[in-house]
């Protein structure tokens, strides 16, 4: 079978692809013909061998969210069946409750090989059925990206109809939020450093955009959009160099959650206090809420937005692609 590893990561082009056996299924196994794998921006970071923690494994083979059919099973497994079309979790041992740190040492194309290969081999507990209406290409993006924004609007004090919800930049975990916000009755304002990806925020359901480029103070202009109260929600993607004016863009008592270190900054506790804020740090979502996430999408045939779809052999050309910051929503690689 064909398999992307990185030797050491120092780079995008040390990613190499080689050929080795195709593995067999142990007790509680199962082996999936992957068909797609989709990046988020912790990729880039594996890529470069520098994760948020820790040290990457030599010889990784990289990307968390993939989806494929299930071709083979070993011994004892009673969850999954051959035929059936399924998403690796990206931690593959937080089924549910809360996240402890074995659940973190799970991770996959992090802490633990990860989906770009042509079959991989997953514990039955690893996996979950995609929803009926979408593609191995569009359930690929979900178990990273997607159920992030589901754990920051639902994980916590969940999110209610007629609430505003504000995301930062049209990326991949921002986009589903805008979607599932959308789909419960909420208001979206999206920010953005583009004019032409906030027109598609607003086909996509947002009421509001405000470009972040030109209009740096652009925490005024969410105030003003919600009559001076702040919002509800902030799906907080940009870290400690949005988060002060996130800060003051959220009413009294509302909820910023804590999910992106795309920037850094300084942070004043002050504001956050006088303002009674909940902060909430989200890190991806168990199994449990993966499932609860997905019978939300099948009922509202919720589509994943995808920017572009590359081929297997172009592997490193999707994630040069991510690099260049133009994308909006996921970037796939299909595993044809
Ligand atoms: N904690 C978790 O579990 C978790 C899970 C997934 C992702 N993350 C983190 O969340 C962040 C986004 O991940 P992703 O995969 O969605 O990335 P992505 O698809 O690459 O999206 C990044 C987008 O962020 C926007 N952005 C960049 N700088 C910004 C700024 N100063 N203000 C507002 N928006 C800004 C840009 O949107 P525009 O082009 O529209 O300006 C950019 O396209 C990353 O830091 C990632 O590591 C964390």
């Amino acid at each position: 079978m064909r398999v992307y590893r990185f030797p050491k990561a120092a780079g995008i082009d040390t990613l190499q692809l080689a050929d080795e056996p195709t593995p067999t299924p142990a007790r509680g196994q199962i082996l999936v013909r992957m068909r797609a794998a989709s990046l988020n921006y912790r990729d880039l970071n594996v890529a470069a061998g520098k994760p948020a923690r820790g040290t990457i494994p030599e010889n990784l083979v990289p990307l968390s969210d993939g989806a494929g059919e299930v071709v083979a099973i070993g011994p004892d497994v009673t969850r999954v069946a051959v035929g059936d079309r399924v998403a690796g979790l990206f931690m593959q041992t937080w089924l549910g409750g809360a996240l402890e740190p074995a659940h973190v040492a799970s991770s996959r194309g992090g802490a633990i090989d990860g989906v770009l290969a042509d079959y991989v081999l997953f514990d039955q507990d690893g996996v979950v059925p995609l929803p009926d209406h979408l593609s191995f290409t569009e359930g690929a993006t979900l178990p990273c990206a997607a159920l992030t924004a589901w754990n920051a609007l639902y994980g916590g004090r969940p999110l209610q109809p007629g609430e505003t919800v504000l995301v930062l930049g049209t990326g991949g975990v921002s986009i589903f939020a805008l979607q599932f916000a959308h789909a419960a009755g909420a208001r979206v304002i999206a920010t953005s450093s583009s004019d032409q990806k906030l027109a598609r925020a607003r086909a996509l359901g947002a009421s509001s955009g405000v470009n972040y480029r030109a209009n740096p103070e652009w925490q005024e202009d969410v105030l003003a959009l919600t009559d001076g109260r702040g919002v509800d929600h902030v799906v907080e993607v940009g870290g400690a160099g949005t988060l002060p004016r996130s800060i003051e863009a959220t009413r009294h008592g509302g909820q910023i959650h804590l999910i992106g270190v795309l920037t850094g900054g300084e942070i004043n506790p002050t504001p956050i206090l006088r303002r009674t804020l909940m902060l909430r740090g989200i890190y991806v979502g168990s199994r449990e809420m993966f499932q609860a996430m997905n019978r939300a999408i099948a009922l509202h045939a919720i589509r994943p937005v995808i920017d572009r779809v590359f081929p297997f052999a172009e592997a490193r050309a999707a994630y040069h692609h991510m690099t260049r910051q133009g994308h909006l929503g996921k970037i796939v690689i299909e595993i044809d």
